[in-house]
């Protein structure tokens, strides 16, 4: 019996493991046609930002923020992070085959590779023009001033 279940545990761990390794799918990053974008107050979608970016429970467990894994101005970013969006970024092409990546597509990225949610944030939502004007405004911002020091 003891076997029995260790094998089954072997089992779902492997299935588990392939789920992961399999990667995005890229239409689960790339918005759909006919959505659009939230269109609000800059200053205000950024303010908005810096509390969604800080927000744990914007993961699914409520155990993750963005900030978890990106503290201060550099960590867990890569020099793709200089470049103007749409770039390349490793993670995505590896996870997704994506080229290149607009801000809002990384968001929803990092929702699902890196916060391993279920889901992306609602196209037309004011949360994912938020954390996308955010990301944007103050954390590329800071990361570029950090590199140039
Ligand atoms: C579990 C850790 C983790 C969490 C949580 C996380 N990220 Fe990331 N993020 C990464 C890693 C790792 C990379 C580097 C990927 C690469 O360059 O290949 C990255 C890269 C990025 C980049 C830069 C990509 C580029 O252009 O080079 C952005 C923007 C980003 N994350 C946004 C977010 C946002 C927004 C959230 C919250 C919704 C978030 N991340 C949560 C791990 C995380």
């Amino acid at each position: 019996m003891k076997r029995v279940i260790s094998i089954a545990s072997l089992v779902l761990s492997l299935a588990a493991f392939s789920a992961t390794a399999a990667g995005i799918p890229p239409e689960k990053v790339t918005r759909p046609e006919g959505t659009e974008a939230f269109q609000g107050d800059r200053t205000e979608l950024v303010a908005k930002g810096e509390l969604l970016w800080n927000d744990k429970n914007v993961s699914d467990n409520g155990k993750k923020a963005c900030a978890s894994c990106h503290k201060g101005a550099t960590k867990m970013f890569k020099a793709s992070f200089q470049a103007d969006y749409p770039h390349a970024v490793k993670m995505a092409t590896k996870k997704s085959k994506l080229a290149e990546v607009d801000a809002e597509q990384m968001v929803q990225f990092c929702m699902l590779a890196a916060m391993k949610n279920d889901d992306v944030l609602a196209w037309d939502s004011e949360d994912l023009a938020a954390l996308t004007a955010f990301t944007v405004d103050v954390i590329q911002a800071n990361y570029r001033e950090a590199k140039a020091k």
